[in-house]
């Protein structure tokens, strides 16, 4: 959703500011803007529309050496240049950008009002800049913390003042903010890919931190001026990673580089001789792991969806109850919170706003919580007790697909554990390990087999609407598979258990609405092909995706085959081809795949 950036050193602030924000557009958005202090006060330009449209308008010296920037997408008010940000003081002397959202804006804006301010936008932000611009004190740090005291609700922000040109002021509350530290320059982002190009050498902000940040120097502290001496951490992400590279987009781009990364994140973590998986982050004993005797898996849309996929993995291998639940539901509904259940929170960004409420609503009622995040020192990573850390590498493309590959491989390796401190054999574990060691390779055989597989894309692409079945292990693959398609392609794809086809939606079936089964070659296979083939008997056409070997009579002359692996490890192979086929739909119909209409990387907001 809406991403920061700003920067304070001896360069030209706009065109960093510029790259900065091209690297989040990825995040989606539908407004930017920009704010540079130079001699003569703060220059500040917005346009509604992509980054380059902004850039296109910037004035030709614009040479001042401090600034911040932001891409809004529209929560208060629409997306018109007035309402995007950076918002400014009524003397133009404060400039602010937000993330996140001031719930108390409407009784702050009618308390401003009343004092005389005029208001330029529709935006809660722009109370921020006037009260900032109000407050009696001197230092703009100590201006900031004065505003925030009056401001209840989520925010990562960074402020401006042209009185005061070598600082930038940030301060976070539910909102994630980080500091680059540079040689005699300073960077500021909502999201590590917007500092990439420039350092490596990062700052988390907590929530209630705020910092000072100047070209030689930063300050971390608390809003009662109590100082927290964060230090610098190094991340692993190199400009490369935030690359398209020869790909004509990131989703292709992150679905060809599946074997490299999955290889890289089982580096370390199999424990062959003893059949089990080393997960040091998890932070906890054997003695402690053996406790638990039930998992409850968190997340939101793909992520909740590969949660399901793990629970019938950890069921299958642990032999303990397991079940996920959409973490937007759990968080509502005042869950129950057993002590011998492990909590599990899947996301990629870290920064899901329901995902992150849950977890904090299992600590409040003491249970264990550990997390599956990829973006490391994020909301939810750090929150929870301990995790996983996926490795995939930065997701730029809003649709999800090697993270959700990474979510199931982090699920197989807490099921190879958990397992080996309960029943699972030596021989059994040694069996998963070796499923998990041919992974990458398989990965490689499907991707291989790319362009038969577009052409079948190609096809579906045509039909308005779709099915996606597959029971047991394979129905969490369909709903992945139609949330994929539907997200990138705007066909509407609903996915369905096979065994429950018979049961209403067998009424829908017709030419023009085709069919993506998934028949494994496992116990089920031969009901999965009797559904199957009675979608065909009421004039269907099926795309099936099976393991070869399998003899799918009639479907065989739509079948995708994916490398069969372990049984219990197969669903996330059988995920590989539900992306190419969404990817595929979408290249066919000339999409904006990278960015989805209506759609943001990560939903930090309810
Ligand atoms: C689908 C997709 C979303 C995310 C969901 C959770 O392609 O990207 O459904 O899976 O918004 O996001 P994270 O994993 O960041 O918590």
């Amino acid at each position: 959703m809406c991403g920061i950036v700003g920067y304070v050193g001896r360069q030209p602030a706009a065109p960093i500011l510029i790259e900065g924000l091209t690297r989040l557009e990825y995040r989606g958005y539908d407004s930017a803007g920009i704010a540079v202090l130079g001699s003569s006060g703060a220059t500040v330009v917005r346009r509604v529309g992509r980054v380059r449209e902004l850039e296109a308008a910037l004035p030709k010296r614009l040479a001042g050496t401090v600034g911040i920037g932001h891409t809004r997408w529209a929560t208060h008010g629409p997306a018109t240049e007035a309402n995007a940000h950076p918002h400014s003081s009524e003397d133009g002397r404060i400039s602010v950008v937000h993330n996140g959202i001031i719930d108390n804006a409407g009784a702050l804006r009618a308390r401003l009002g009343a004092e005389g301010v005029t208001f330029s936008s529709d935006t809660d932000t722009e109370v921020l800049a006037h009260l900032v611009a109000r407050s009696g004190a001197g230092a703009l740090e100590d201006r900031v913390i004065d505003a925030l005291e009056q401001v209840v609700g989520t925010y990562a922000v960074a402020v401006l003042d042209a009185e005061q040109p070598d600082r930038v002021v940030v301060a976070r509350n539910g909102s994630p903010l980080i500091i680059g530290v540079g040689d005699r320059e300073m960077f500021v982002a909502s999201d590590v890919s917007a500092l990439v190009r420039h350092t490596s050498s990062v700052v988390h902000l907590d929530d209630g931190e705020l910092a000072v940040v100047t070209a030689k120097d930063y300050r971390t502290f608390t809003r009662d001026s109590h100082d927290t001496g964060r230090v610098p951490t190094e991340i692993e992400v190199s400009a490369d990673d935030v690359e398209i590279g020869a790909h004509g987009h990131f989703m292709a781009k992150e679905i060809a580089e599946q074997p490299e990364t999955v290889a890289r994140m089982l580096r370390g973590r199999l424990d062959t001789r003893f059949g089990t998986a080393r997960l040091d982050g998890l932070n906890l004993s054997p003695r402690e792991l053996r406790a638990f005797r039930r998992v409850k898996i968190l997340g939101c849309g793909s992520a909740y969806y590969v949660g399901e996929l793990g629970a019938l993995m950890i069921e299958e291998l642990v032999r303990i109850p397991a079940h996920a639940e959409a973490a937007s539901e759990f968080r509502y509904r005042n869950p129950i919170i057993e002590p011998d259940t492990l909590y599990v929170a899947v996301s990629q960004s870290g920064e899901t706003a329901d995902t992150a409420f849950a977890v904090r609503e299992i600590k409040r009622k003491g249970g264990q919580v550990v997390g599956l995040v990829n973006v490391v020192g994020s909301t939810i990573a750090r929150e929870c007790d301990g995790g996983i850390y996926l490795h995939a590498g930065p997701e730029i493309a809003v649709a999800s697909t090697k993270a959700l590959t990474h979510m199931g491989v982090g699920f197989a390796l807490l099921a190879l554990l958990l397992g080996r401190v309960r029943d699972l054999s030596v021989a059994d574990g040694q069996r998963i390990i070796a499923g998990l060691e041919r992974m990458p390779a398989d990965i490689a055989a499907v991707l291989a087999d790319e362009e038969r597989i577009a052409g079948l894309a190609t096809e579906l692409s045509a039909a308005e609407s779709l099915f996606f079945i597959g029971r047991v292990r394979g129905y969490p693959v369909a709903r992945e598979g139609a949330q994929k398609f539907k997200e990138i392609s705007y066909r509407h794809a609903e996915a369905y258990q096979t065994s429950e086809l018979k049961h209403g939606p067998l009424a829908l079936i017709e030419e023009s609405r085709p069919t993506v089964a998934v028949i494994p070659d496992d116990e089920l296979t031969d009901r999965n092909l009797a559904a199957a083939e009675q979608v065909l008997a009421r004039g269907g056409r099926v795309v099936a995706i099976s393991h070869p070997g399998v003899d799918l009579g009639p479907l065989d002359d739509r079948r995708v085959d994916v490398p069969r692996n372990e049984v219990e490890l197969d669903p996330i192979l059988l995920m590989i081809p539900m992306q190419l086929l969404a990817y595929h739909a979408a290249v066919a119909l000339g999409l904006d795949i990278d960015k989805p209409r209506n759609l943001a990387k990560s939903v930090t907001v309810e």
